[in-house]
């Protein structure tokens, strides 16, 4: 005498922890659905994050002070933050001091200072600024960077909007 199982029943079939393979399943694709929409909602949140917003919090932010940045050495640049913003601290070999918003004023992309040229540039489209100025001397950029004011203390540097 043979005895026949039902297969729906062997799906619905708990394992040891009674979890079954059907509400395993339903977890797994839950939990894959959120990565993917996380995966793809974060960029676009932030891609359409209102500028005003970042530039009010830029707007609210003074100085910043960097401790040991006055031991720069002359002819040497830094990277620093100023707020959420990427900023470009220079000591000139004449001493002086310059610090700038290092993001583009063509499409955003961070700049960099070219010791080589005596040049911040824009990798991107190729823009061009003065690194004692922030003045916008080559390439599509329409307006200077935004040029801070440097004031050097005992032990540290503070970058202050100008
Ligand atoms: S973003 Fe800098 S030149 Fe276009």
């Amino acid at each position: 005498m043979s005895e026949s199982v039902n297969p729906e029943i062997q799906i619905e079939s708990s394992d040891d922890d009674g979890v079954s393979r059907r509400q395993f399943v339903k977890v797994a694709v839950g939990g894959m659905c959120l990565a993917y929409l996380g995966a793809v909602g974060y960029p676009i949140y932030r891609y359409l994050e209102s500028p005003v917003e970042k530039s009010e919090t830029l707007a609210a932010i003074k100085n910043v002070d960097l401790n040991d940045a006055q031991k720069l050495p002359v002819g040497s640049v830094m990277m620093f933050k100023f707020g959420p913003y990427p900023a470009l601290l220079i000591h000139h070999d004449n001493g002086d001091w310059s610090a700038f918003n290092a993001v583009c004023t063509h499409l955003g992309c961070t700049v960099q200072y070219h010791k080589d040229q005596d040049k911040i540039m824009c990798a991107c489209h190729g823009g061009q600024y003065d690194p004692r100025t922030g003045q916008n001397i080559a390439g599509p950029p329409p307006k200077p960077l935004e040029k801070f004011a440097v004031k050097v203390n005992a032990a540290s540097l503070t970058v202050s909007r100008a």
